[in-house]
């Protein structure tokens, strides 16, 4: 990345407000530049001073400041950067900018811009759970806007929920996978990963191999391609996508909800190895050998099955990937598992006895769909996730 790059960011006025200082300085150490901007209310959470201290830059505040509008007028400050960020973007300003207010210099800036804005949504749960909220977040995506977070967690208010403002170090990863390659931007994209985890008793589980390992190189992949990734995985003991909204999970039924609770999606990707079964009859207490007559009784009931119901939701994303592990008549099962599933790709693999793929650094797979089917040679699993990631920005343009 060159030293070039340059960011306006607008710090609106939230709690959140004291984080814009940790993120100017993690810009900085990444050679971007800022140029800060304070709406009037987040005078009274951050201060210029300390501001113009770590940035080293002026820092813009009215609109109608004759000394400012000499040095760079709003519109110039609106054109001098290759992004522009809102951090934190509070209710207020997501308001004023769907619906094309400018009474101050940071909503007249962002109205004159024709660079891409991102927005770092920072407010309580009730407030960004409003349909006021919600219709206005959803007219700015498809004006193009992108977005980070908000995250669920504790608030400074004491409540818990979505609203937090996603932490510094997110919001850099994002602008810096804006500058680096921005193919994907805008595509919220689903992967689900790893094993599930069925419980019998508290001690004991049905689950299988899968180590996370291709799910996690696929999230990293498309982050870097721009795109917003709702990660769902299983408990696994792979670093998380950095950057990937991170959802864990532990059984097939809390996967199902979480997929179908995120979405809609423009591409899903189902990487995870889902248990097909859970026990219909779990107990909450430590299954005994001797209440058992030393053979429990567990009854197993057919878990929903994700990929195929996204393939036929309403909200079908534009794009449906499976995955396949097949130990014999990998092509013809997985064909088989293209129609049956209703996806539109399928990554088969084949598993064998011996050198099995479950938490191996390489793996060999066949992309097929309706009308192709191709072998790619033996790959890392990273290379693997940065090959179908190139795959889906085709399917996607
Ligand atoms: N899958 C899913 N939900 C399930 C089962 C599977 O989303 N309940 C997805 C997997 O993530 C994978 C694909 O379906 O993308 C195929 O999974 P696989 O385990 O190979 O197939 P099954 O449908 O379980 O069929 P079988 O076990 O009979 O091969």
């Amino acid at each position: 990345m060159g030293k070039d790059k340059k960011i306006t960011l607008i710090i609106g006025g939230g709690i959140a407000a004291y984080k814009s200082l940790e993120l100017i300085r993690l810009l900085q150490n990444a050679h971007i530049e800022v140029i800060p901007i304070l709406t009037k209310s987040a005078e009274n959470f951050v201060t210029t001073l300390s501001l113009a201290a770590i940035s080293k830059k002026k820092v813009y505040s009215h609109l109608f400041d004759l000394n400012d509008e000499t040095e760079m007028g709003h519109i110039q400050l609106s054109r001098v950067s290759d992004l522009i960020v809102v951090a934190p973007a509070t209710a207020n300003l997501i308001s004023k900018m769907a619906n094309g207010l400018a009474d101050d210099l940071a909503s007249t800036l962002i109205l004159a811009t024709n660079k891409k804005v991102l927005i770092a949504p920072s407010m309580n749960v009730q407030m960004w759970n409003k349909p006021a909220t919600l219709s206005n977040v959803k007219k700015l995506k498809e004006y193009g806007f992108l977005f980070i977070g908000p995250n669920t967690g504790d608030m400074a208010c004491g409540e818990f929920g979505l609203g937090r403002m996603a932490e510094p170090s997110e919001i850099k990863d994002k602008i810096m996978a804006s500058f680096q390659n921005n193919t994907l931007l805008n595509k919220k994209i689903l992967v689900t990963s790893g094993p599930t985890v069925e419980r019998i008793d508290p001690i004991r589980f049905i689950s299988n191999n899968s180590s996370g390992l291709q799910g996690t190189a696929i999230a990293n992949a498309l982050v870097n391609l721009g795109a917003e990734v709702v990660f769902v995985t299983g408990p696994t003991n792979v670093s998380h996508p950095i950057g990937a909204k991170i959802i864990p999970i532990e059984s097939a039924k809390d996967m199902y909800k979480a997929v179908f609770s995120n979405g809609p999606y423009d591409v899903a990707i189902c990487a995870a190895a889902v248990s097909d079964w859970h026990v219909q009859n779990d107990s909450s207490r430590k299954i005994k050998k001797k209440d058992s007559n030393s053979k429990p009784n567990i009854e197993l009931k057919e878990n929903p099955d994700i990929l195929a119901d996204l393939s036929k939701s309403k909200n079908r994303p534009g794009l449906v990937i499976g995955f396949a592990a097949e130990t014999e008549q990998l092509t013809k099962n997985a064909k088989e598992k293209l129609i049956s599933k209703g996806c539109d790709l399928i990554v088969a693999n084949k598993v064998e006895k011996k050198s099995s793929i479950f938490g191996a650094k390489n793996n060999e797979v066949t992309i097929i769909t309706n009308d192709y089917m191709e072998k790619w040679p033996e790959m890392t699993k990273t290379e693997i996730g940065e090959k179908l990631g190139q795959l889906i920005v085709k399917y996607c343009h």
